[in-house]
């Protein structure tokens, strides 16, 4: 089979990037997917990478659905108190061409400029080009696109806008410093060119940074929203680890008297545990087949009232592309849930009887919290909060979480939400920031032996509850 994939390619001119080629061996029929792929295109990149691909994939995914008689099904939202304000679903642009990823951090970049601008100190910034023409004090908007430090502890930059580039530096004793700065960030940095008897520099000392970050809100007006939301996470149907008897008390709590002013339940991601998520998965799994992981979340969905309306996103674990933004679950799985089951992509933003709810899975918690010391996977809130100042759910590009260049950023956080959920973590957590609340759902499975070996330690089985018209909280635990 790889033989077979790679002489095609190489009759394009081109040839697999080993990550795509692991890839591509996950698929169902690799070697269609790279005819179809050649058939298609007239030129291919060089190389062709993961995202090539999975875009690739996706888009054929799209077409089918689209053709397929009674698609529109689950497309209407039967719920009318629901606008969805940004969704990756049926709006990929991601060819897979060397162009896209320019476009996507153009994009990236004019957003959370956009968003600094409006703050005060924004308005004085200058472009590059101009900032660097002079010694002494200046301001810029600008995107780092590189760090490094230097043997004696300061750090050194690459900053950059449209109109060019320039190195910045910044002091291990300045504000600066402390701010933990990371590669991709847009931000507001502000200090001086240097001049060196008489001799202009080249070099920005950065003194000062700013975030697009979210303002504070101390007065926010409370929402006319009547009801409670509840939220869970990360069931993993299909794991040996999922914990049925708790999902059955929780069915037959949400069911009670005790919780009819729940009115809608919030899951951000992995349904189920999906499969070769993860080295000797298969030894891990009581459903080895993904569709009859699917069939047996939809069967514990059924058994939920049908006037709670379950809102979801895909996860790692679920059955679309990897790239983040990810699109909905496919139509062959929507179709069999129950009517009150509602899909968006991961990231999404809806708004709920007036609440902004913004619902991320949190791949990105992973990256963050190997690189900020502030965030520990213990507490997945404290990366919720450095999404939030950096106005962006992936900051860094080239971790563990992979993006899709779509020609517009979906992962910017644009408009400031309510309501930040992520999952993905396997903790249950819930705070504040400048009057966002930020929940992280806990999970439905136990800790498995891959969590074990990684020093993962899940809360499981803990559902957060919120009043949105007062922000109040509580947690049900079932065990
Ligand atoms: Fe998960």
């Amino acid at each position: 089979m790889r033989d077979r994939i790679v002489s095609e390619l190489a009759k394009n001119n081109t040839v697999l990037t080993p990550e795509a080629m692991e890839y591509l061996e996950e698929l169902e029929e690799p070697s269609k997917v790279i005819e179809e792929l050649t058939e298609k295109e007239d030129k291919l990149p060089f190389p062709v990478c993961k995202e090539t691909i999975s875009c690739f994939v996706d888009d054929v995914l799209k077409d089918v659905e689209e053709k397929s008689p009674g698609s529109d099904r689950k497309d209407r939202d039967p719920r009318e108190a629901i606008e969805v304000l940004k969704d990756i679903s049926g709006n990929s642009t991601c060819t897979g061409g060397i162009d896209d990823f320019s476009k996507y951090f153009e994009s990236r970049f004019k957003t959370l400029r956009s968003i600094i601008r409006e703050r005060r100190e924004g308005k004085k910034a200058r472009p590059i080009n101009r900032i660097a023409r002079r010694a002494g004090e200046a301001s810029t908007i600008c995107m780092v696109r590189d760090i490094h430090s230097t043997s004696n502890g300061n750090k050194v930059l690459t900053l950059e806008d449209k109109s060019g580039e320039i190195r910045g530096f910044i002091s291990s004793d300045s504000e600066a410093y402390t701010k933990n700065i990371l590669e991709d960030e847009v931000i507001l940095a502000k200090g001086e060119m240097w001049e060196n008897n008489g001799d202009f520099e080249d070099t920005f000392a950065i003194e000062e940074i700013k975030r697009p970050d979210v303002p504070k809100l101390n007065d926010k007006a409370k929402p006319d929203f009547s009801g409670r939301i509840a939220f869970l996470g990360d069931i993993h149907v299909g794991s040996s680890a999922f914990l049925k008897d708790r999902w059955d008390d929780f069915t037959s709590w949400i069911n009670s008297d005790e919780a009819e002013n729940i009115r809608y339940l919030i899951i951000p991601g992995d349904l189920i545990d999906g499969i070769g998520i993860f080295p000797n998965q298969e030894e891990e799994l009581d459903i080895i087949d993904i569709h009859e992981q699917y069939r047996e979340a939809a069967r514990l969905f059924k058994a939920i009232r049908d006037d709670l309306t379950i809102i979801t996103i895909p996860g790692n674990h679920d059955i679309v592309r990897n790239a983040e933004p990810q699109p909905r679950l496919p139509e062959e799985i929507r179709e069999m849930f129950p009517e009150n089951v509602l899909f968006f992509g991961n990231p999404s933003l809806i708004e709920l009887e007036g609440v902004k709810i913004l619902m991320y899975h949190g791949n990105s918690i992973n990256d963050l919290s190997d690189m900020l010391p502030q965030v520990t996977q213990e507490s997945p809130i404290t990366a919720q909060r450095e999404m939030l100042k950096r106005r962006h759910l992936v900051p860094v590009y080239g971790k563990k979480t992979s993006i899709a260049p779509e020609e517009k950023d979906h992962l910017a956080i644009e408009e400031v939400p309510d309501i930040f959920v992520t999952g993905h973590i396997h903790r249950c957590a819930v705070d504040d920031y400048h009057g966002t609340v930020l929940v992280n759902a806990s999970s439905w499975q136990t800790q498995t032996e891959y969590q074990k070996m990684r020093d993962i330690h899940p809360e499981p089985a803990k559902v957060t509850i919120l009043d949105p018209k007062t922000n109040k909280v509580s947690i049900r635990e079932f065990n």
